[in-house]
């Protein structure tokens, strides 16, 4: 089988790349590199030590899109490509429609035009809005999202329901992540998001290394045990996992259908923060600032689904996922 990985050199493709390349598939990368570097594509080459076609080529470049499947016969396609900062998505929403709902309507089209009917989803916990209870189960409505970013995701999750019901060829998985952290063991592939993180746990790294004075915990009052925000963190490792099993999972349905990647624990900003520390033997010095517009007091997975139907379910710890970011930042430094 050979898969197509849009956004193939961002922080949770390249680390589905490597997961397809150590179980023998043959992959067929692709980036536009406006959030992530070519660093990685070589990255993910020298863990595995296997090489494999790469495109630099943004999705929204028809010709240049189009160009990958008539050099590379395509059976599968992962979608990871899109813009997917919060923040700047309010700030941005015509930027973030146009590339990533134009975007993902050329892949489509492509792969119909190529009879390549096998997709696998980055969708984000994001579309379950601000109306359902926790924890969120995949038969839960979608909608109510709070920034273009989420409803970018929201709205291609619709797109992809109406043309699997029109169209029964396709076999698409809507994978809704969570929290994704940490880094693959090597340290030569991780988060290293460009300019200040929007994100909790790059933004610690940069704390512990140095290159931030401090963190900011976004409100200290919220109902849950400390007060602090509760999320669902999963190791990026686990969550690569999942896609590989999603994919195998294709064969079997007919039409989209959603699975959550999550561990089904929530986890406060504070138990982050004491668990980097540990990991890393650096102090996180901290301050609770007011609340961040658009934050949820808290959500986490209800990760049943997946365990029963695609055998998956999420492995490593907290402790895992911050010693593994914390190693990257290190191997980072070494290289520099
Ligand atoms: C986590 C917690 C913050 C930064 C978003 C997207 C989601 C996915 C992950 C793409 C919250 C608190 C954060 C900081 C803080 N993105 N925090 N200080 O908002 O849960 O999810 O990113 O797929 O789709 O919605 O992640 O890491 O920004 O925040 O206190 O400097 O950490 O308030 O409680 P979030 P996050």
């Amino acid at each position: 089988m050979r898969v197509l990985i849009t956004g193939s050199a961002g922080f949770i493709g390249s680390h589905t790349c490597v997961e397809l390349l150590e179980n023998g598939i043959q992959i067929v990368g692709m980036d536009n590199f406006v959030n992530s570097s070519p660093e990685a594509v070589k990255a993910v080459s020298k863990i595995t030590g296997k090489e494999y076609p790469f495109y630099d080529c943004d999705m929204l470049d028809e010709g240049a899109f189009e160009k990958i499947f008539q050099e590379n016969s395509i059976d599968a396609v992962i979608h990871f490509a899109g813009l997917k900062a919060v923040g700047e998505s309010v700030q941005k929403p015509l930027e973030y429609y146009h590339n990533n709902i134009q975007g993902t309507l050329n892949l489509l089209r492509l792969m119909r035009k190529y009879k390549v009917y096998k997709l696998v989803f980055s969708s984000s916990a994001t579309v379950y809005g601000m109306n359902n209870p926790i924890p969120y189960r995949e038969d839960m409505p979608i909608g109510g999202t709070t920034n273009p970013y989420g409803s970018t995701k929201f709205f291609i999750e619709t797109i992809l329901q109406d043309l699997a019901k029109a169209e029964p060829e396709w076999k698409i998985a809507l994978l809704r992540y969570f929290n994704p952290v940490g880094a693959h063991a090597s340290g030569l592939i991780g988060e290293n998001p460009k300019g200040i993180p929007n994100n909790l746990m790059p933004y610690i790294s940069r704390v512990a290394e140095g290159t931030l004075e401090k963190l900011h915990v976004y409100g200290g009052d919220y109902d849950t045990p400390d007060g602090t925000g509760v999320r669902d963190y999963i190791h990026v490792c686990d969550l690569a996992a999942g896609h590989l099993k999603a994919l195998e999972k294709l064969d079997d349905i007919q039409g989209a259908r959603a699975w959550n990647l999550g561990t089904g624990k929530g986890i406060s900003v504070l138990e982050v923060v004491h668990a980097f520390e540990k990991a890393s033997g650096r102090p996180i010095p901290y301050s609770i600032d007011p609340r961040r517009p658009g934050d949820l007091p808290a959500f986490y997975a209800d990760a049943s689904r997946a365990k029963e139907e695609l055998n998956w379910e999420a492995k490593l710890s907290l402790e895992t996922m911050c010693r593994d970011a914390w190693n990257f930042i290190v191997k980072s430094q070494e290289s520099q």
